[in-house]
């Protein structure tokens, strides 16, 4: 039997695709962009018949329907999860039958209530653990995505599943869980997405933990910053995420056309920093095209918020399934021609200042000032001398504390962040305000001085 993974880079996570017997397979976990599992199943000859679902998840929305409209597939969810569409409900102790093995189920509540792990058994591999948000390669998924009065509690089951409720699987055990490294849904793991129980056993730092006490004070304190939109996927996926085939594509429209639209919509431009920096629509938001794209449009963006894109390289359809990903579905339209064609229109057109290293310190000599918008423990490591610090999640709320009559300079770690925090001050007013391009790194790698 097979297991093909499928990693989401800027969520940090990771979907299985199982091979059974009879050319059958399984599916553990899918997001929204099915496309490729089908793909993958297709060019091995392989029938998805089973998906099992973990838990609701909170950091994208689910491929599982989509799954079952294209393969017929029969979907797996924890009764507790209550989801308002047709599945076989599971509970604890359930044994699911597939061709050539048997998946059971286990209990292991913690980073949701309704979490489950999935345990294959098959003839001729070790028993295979899907373990989802509880154990995780070097670490366990946060326990704070509900609500904080319900963290404790949950804190206290995830010690006690990943303390217990796998101890009768051996050592050999194939450890495949849905969240890892760079995942902000996630605390405390590191670069390797699998491993097997013997290993997590012998190195997994949770597992150290003497008592549940301390488990409960500690873990809370090391979860990152939660994006906005994971408070809007559970409901989300509770309901059952429209079928892809039912939402519409955007449009490709004229420069004048696109501007008529935006009062209503939202301009995401998805070309690299320096192309935005040298000239984009008036309040567009710069969100450049890379594994993070996704997680920084959920954070930044309202639920629902009807969508307008400008493009360069970037696929479409690959800008198209990020937002489908973290629930966007309301696309107004796509620039024809790109930028070109908007200026060529002669409609208006705002520019920024891109600057390296060197230029930056000359704008911070000349009264500028330094705003770095990189989470709490970037900064703490390193930044530059006298830098403000806002992380870009609480930008638009706290832009107060930025001054109104001084030169800003936006800076992160490599320019892209930054990038979407120097559109962000511009929609509000601010000015005149340049992107560290190279970011932290750039600065760096110049040699100067740096605060810690
Ligand atoms: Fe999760």
């Amino acid at each position: 039997m097979k297991i093909v993974p499928f990693v989401h880079e800027g969520l940090g996570n990771s979907s299985y695709l199982v091979e059974l017997e009879k050319g059958q397979a399984l599916l553990v976990d899918p997001d929204r962009s099915v496309q490729r599992y089908l793909k993958a199943a297709e060019a091995r000859g392989w029938a998805i018949t089973h998906v099992f679902e973990s838990h609701l998840h909170a950091d994208f929305v689910s491929g599982a329907l989509d799954i079952r409209a294209a393969t017929g597939a029969e979907l797996f969810v924890p009764a507790a999860a209550t989801v308002r569409f047709p599945h076989r409900a599971v509970e604890a102790g359930d044994a699911v039958p597939v061709a050539g093995g048997t998946i059971t189920t286990i209990a292991s509540p913690g980073h949701t209530p309704e979490h489950t792990s999935y345990v294959l058994r098959a003839e001729g591999m070790p028993p295979a653990l899907f373990s989802g948000g509880s154990l995780l390669v070097g670490g366990a998924a946060r326990t704070d995505l509900i609500s904080p009065e319900m963290t404790d509690r949950l804190t206290r089951s995830q010690f006690r599943t990943i303390t217990r409720a796998f101890a009768d699987l051996p050592n050999e055990t194939l450890l495949l869980p849905t969240h890892g490294g760079g995942s902000f849904c996630s605390a405390g793991s590191c670069g390797e997405r699998t491993s097997t129980l013997g290993q997590e056993r012998a190195t997994n730092p949770l597992l150290k933990f003497g008592s549940e006490e301390e488990f409960a004070a500690w873990f809370p304190t090391t979860f990152p910053a939660a994006p906005a939109y994971f408070f809007r996927m559970r409901p989300v996926n509770q309901e059952g995420a429209r079928l892809r085939s039912q939402i519409p594509q955007p449009p490709a429209l004229e420069p004048a056309e696109f501007d008529q639209l935006r009062p209503r919509a939202l301009v995401i431009d998805a070309r690299p920093q320096a192309e935005f920096m040298a000239g984009h629509i008036p309040g567009s938001m710069s969100n450049a095209f890379r594994d993070a794209f996704a997680t920084w449009l959920g954070w930044l963006v309202p639920g629902g918020r009807e969508l307008l894109f400008v493009l360069g390289e970037e696929p479409l359809e690959r800008v198209l399934d990020e937002c489908l990903l973290v629930g966007y579905e309301r696309f107004a339209g796509v620039l024809a021609g790109g930028m070109s064609a908007w200026t060529g229109a002669g409609l208006a057109t705002s520019w920024a200042g891109l600057t390296d290293a060197a230029g930056a310190r000359r704008l911070l000599l000349e009264g500028a000032v330094a705003l770095d918008v990189r989470e709490p423990n970037e900064f703490a490591d390193g930044h530059i001398p006298g830098a403000r610090h806002i992380p870009l999640g609480e930008l638009e709320r706290r832009a107060d504390e930025l001054p109104r009559d001084r030169p800003i300079l936006t800076t992160c770690g490599h320019g892209e962040r930054s990038a979407t925090a120097l559109s962000i001050l511009e929609r509000l007013g601010f000015g005149p305000l340049t992107n560290l391009g190279g970011g932290f790194e750039g600065w760096q790698a110049a040699a100067l001085k740096v605060e810690r």
